[in-house]
C-alpha cells in the first residue's frame, strides 16, 4: 500500500516523526511562510498537513496542495488555521482537545504563583548571594485571592478547579453565563477585571477575542492586579500590556503566550514585573505524547474512512 504524504510544519518528537513514518511519507516546511521552498511536483502528492497552534495554516499554503484532504493540528487552538478557507474547500480539520486541559491549567496556576509569590526573583536573589546583604522583600498572598477567568472552556474551567483549592473567590467572563456553574459571571473582562486581583486568560484565539484585554481591563484591574495569559498573545493589546507593566499599572504578569512568538517583542525582557514562558503550557512528555496519538489518529481515521475523532471543521 502506498503511504499518503503528509507535510508537517514546525518541530516534532522523534516519537511522533517514528510513528508517523510508519503509515505516512513525510515531508517537512518549518512554516507555511516558507511555502515556495516547497518543490513544484511535490504539491499534488500533498494529501494531509500536521501542524501546531502557532504555525497553523493559512489560505496561500491549502491553496497550493490541489489534493489537500485533511490538517491535523497538534493543540487544542486552532485560530492559526484558516477554517472558512478550509471549509470551503472541503478540507478537514481535527485538534488536540481534553488530553492538554490539565497541564495547561497547571501551568496558569503556576505563572500566577510565581508572579505573585516572585519565585523567579527568588531564585535570583539566592544564586547572586544577594540574600546575604538583607531579606528579600515581602510580596503578596496567593491564597483566598479574588481570582477572574477570561473565557471558561474546558481550560478555564480546570483552571477554577485548581483556584478553589487554594480557597479563591472565582469569577468568569463568558459570552453568556454557563448554567451549570455557581461562580459568579461578569459579561465583559473589564468588568471582570474590576472585581478581581488576578485576571487568567483562558479564552480561545481569533478574530472574535483579538484585543479584548486592552487598557480599559488593566486599568480595571488595577496597581495591585497580576495578569496570566495562558491562551493566545492576540487576546491582549500587547502595547496596552507592557504599558501597564511599565508604568506599575499592573502589578506585574506570567505570560506563557505573545504576539509574533517566538521572536516577542523585546521589551517585554527588561521588565522585572514579568515571569515569562515558552508558549509551553502543554510541554510534558506525558501530554505531548498523548497529543501526537490523538493527532496520528486523527490522520489514520481520515485514511481508513473512519469517523475523525475530535473534528473541527
Ligand atoms: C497550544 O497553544 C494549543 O492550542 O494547544
Amino acid at each position: 500500500m502506498t503511504k499518503p504524504d503528509l507535510l508537517l510544519l514546525g518541530p516534532y518528537p522523534d516519537w511522533d516523526l517514528e510513528a508517523l513514518a510508519a503509515r505516512f511519507t513525510l515531508h517537512r516546511l518549518a512554516h507555511p511562510r516558507e511555502r515556495g521552498s516547497l518543490p513544484p511536483a511535490l504539491l499534488p502528492a500533498l494529501r494531509a498537513i500536521a501542524t501546531r497552534g502557532e504555525t497553523g495554516a493559512d489560505a496561500a499554503l491549502m491553496d497550493m496542495l490541489p489534493n489537500l484532504e485533511i490538517i491535523a493540528c497538534y493543540a487544542v487552538g486552532t485560530d492559526a488555521v484558516d477554517l472558512a478557507h478550509a471549509r470551503a474547500r472541503g478540507i478537514r480539520v481535527t485538534n488536540t482537545p481534553d488530553v492538554l486541559t490539565e497541564d495547561v491549567a497547571d501551568l496558569g496556576i503556576a505563572l500566577l504563583l510565581a508572579t505573585a509569590r516572585r519565585i523567579v526573583a527568588g531564585d535570583a536573589f539566592v544564586r547572586s548571594g544577594a540574600w546575604a546583604e538583607g531579606p528579600f522583600p515581602l510580596n503578596t498572598r496567593f491564597f483566598g485571592k479574588r481570582l477572574g477567568i477570561v473565557g471558561l472552556g474546558r481550560i478555564g474551567r480546570a483552571v477554577a478547579r485548581r483556584a478553589e483549592g487554594f480557597g479563591m473567590r472565582i469569577a468568569y467572563c463568558s459570552r453568556t453565563a454557563k448554567p451549570d456553574v455557581a461562580w459568579g459571571w461578569q459579561p465583559d473582562p473589564a468588568s471582570l477585571a474590576r472585581e478581581s486581583d488576578f485576571l487568567i486568560a483562558c479564552a480561545a484565539g481569533g478574530e472574535g477575542t483579538r484585543g479584548m484585554i486592552n487598557a480599559r481591563v488593566f486599568e480595571a484591574l488595577g496597581p495591585q492586579g497580576i495578569f496570566v495569559n495562558i491562551a493566545r498573545g492576540t487576546v491582549v493589546d500587547e502595547a496596552a500590556l507592557l504599558a501597564a507593566l511599565r508604568t506599575r499599572g499592573i502589578a506585574g504578569a506570567g505570560l506563557d503566550v505573545f504576539l509574533n512568538e517566538p521572536r516577542i517583542d523585546p521589551a517585554f525582557a527588561t521588565l522585572d514585573n514579568v515571569v515569562l514562558h515558552p508558549h509551553n503550557a502543554s510541554g510534558t512528555v506525558e501530554t505531548r505524547k498523548a497529543m501526537g496519538r490523538l493527532m496520528r489518529e486523527n490522520l489514520e481515521a481520515h485514511f481508513d474512512g473512519r469517523p475523525l475523532l475530535t473534528p473541527v471543521v
